[in-house]
């Protein structure tokens, strides 16, 4: 066991969160003050590898420099106008977005699960208008160990114990199914009243559960010939993580609704989007949805920025490669506490196996003192998941800081 000396000034943060903030998250005792592209910086001045990217939103890197610019310049001008008035960079960032991921339309939202809700009310429409269901009677299928954000109606579906319990009553409209199971799926189809089926291509939060190869385009044609509506949470998988514009491009399938957040503002302000065809978002009408923050200036200028240091950077390219080589390397090191390495691109996860059941934490913890960061999911489950312009000598004085710290669990 390592002891875990925490400075005084660290203390004193941890002490303030502790007796000023709800009490809903578990962090790591680390409190950071700076970052710089791979790197954050603590309040004493340490450095750290940031494996987490805050959760995938920070895959440009911290601060990145084009982002920030992009944020300042707008930030001086006009930062808010609400959607009562046009602004001159809403329709610029909607050709530019919708250009960029191939749809005919891009409705803006803030936060990932602000943009699921979004997706969930448009498919519900969708099914009413379009499908025939009859008014109120819409489905929708979900899967097992999902994870889509945390408010009421989106935990309805979770099976989460931890998101959902005493948190009732629960939205119903939502057939829960196993993930990575396509029998599953078409049994589910078959009631007329599924309108739609939201899935993550590789499922983040409960530990980036790759599903099998041909998963998401076996479950794509099943939509199709049922006439149901694929909707793809990309919120963490999107934007380069896994090593191409979006999870779903492994295997060719087009999202009917694509979800993505996070990342589509570098990690700098919470802006997410919903995108379909005209078919689809036509559907509804004004005044019938709406953010007063959706579609603000200064995130409009911010996205398009991130969107284009994705590609000008050639980041999809880099985490692809990092991605393997990182992979390879742990695998290398043959350790007996790591049980599974998986992922794609560069989310990727171990699995530790070990006696004590907090070995994972043990683990983060001594990760940390050696010089990285990342956070355990579901109990025993490592996240890798740097900025997308990490280094492959970076990598590698990565695995070697997780070769050293794993010699805490011996
Ligand atoms: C797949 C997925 N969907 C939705 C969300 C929710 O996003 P937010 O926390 O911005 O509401 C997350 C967040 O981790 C996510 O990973």
């Amino acid at each position: 066991m390592l002891t875990h000396t925490l400075s005084g000034r660290t203390q004193y943060y941890l002490q303030l969160e502790e007796d000023f903030g709800a009490h809903n998250y578990h962090p790591l005792p680390v409190v950071l003050e700076k970052g710089k592209g791979v790197f954050a910086w603590d309040v004493d001045g340490k450095r750290y590898y940031d494996f987490l990217s805050g959760y995938s939103a920070v895959n440009q890197g911290h601060c990145h420099p084009r982002i920030i610019q992009a944020l300042v310049e707008q930030a001086q001008k006009l930062t808010l106008t609400s959607r009562a008035f046009y602004n001159n960079l809403l329709g610029e960032y909607e050709k530019f977005a919708t250009e960029y991921f191939g749809y005919d339309k891009l409705l803006p939202m803030n936060t990932g699960v602000e943009a699921v809700e979004t997706a969930l009310k448009l498919c519900r429409r969708w099914g009413y208008e379009k499908k025939g269901i009859k008014d109120g009677e819409a489905k929708i299928v979900v899967c097992e160990n999902n994870f889509h954000g945390r408010t009421t109606t989106v935990i309805s579906f979770s099976t989460d114990e931890q998101s959902n319990a005493k948190f009732g009553p629960y939205t119903p409209g939502f057939i829960i199914i196993p993930y990575n199971d396509t029998d599953a799926l078409q049994k589910a189809l078959e009631d007329k009243n599924v309108a739609g089926f939201l899935v993550e291509p590789i499922q983040g939060e409960a530990g980036v559960c790759v599903p099998d190869e041909g998963y998401l385009s076996k479950a794509k044609q099943l939509c199709e010939a049922y006439n149901v509506l694929f909707i793809g949470d990309e919120i963490q998988t999107g934007l380069g993580r896994t090593g191409k514009m979006l999870a779903c491009d492994h295997e060719n399938v087009r999202p009917d609704i694509l979800i993505l957040g996070k990342a589509l503002s570098g990690g700098t302000i919470p802006v997410s989007a919903v995108f379909a065809d005209n078919d689809i978002m036509m559907t509804i009408k004004p005044g019938e949805h709406g953010s007063t923050y959706g579609g603000n200036p200064l995130a409009c200028a911010v996205a398009m920025e991130s969107l284009k240091v994705l590609k000008e950077e050639n980041m999809l390219q880099n985490a692809d490669a990092m991605g393997a080589l990182m992979r390879g390397e742990i695998a290398k090191l043959n350790s007996p506490f790591i049980s599974t390495i998986r992922g794609k691109g560069l989310l990727n996860a171990i699995v530790i196996e070990h006696a004590n059941k907090d070995a994972a934490w043990e683990l983060c913890l001594a990760l940390k003192e050696n010089g990285l960061l990342a956070k355990p999911t579901h109990g025993d489950k490592i996240r890798f998941a740097p900025p997308l312009t990490i280094t492959r000598e970076q990598i590698l004085e990565c695995v070697d800081i997780i070769r050293r710290s794993l010699k805490i669990l011996l």
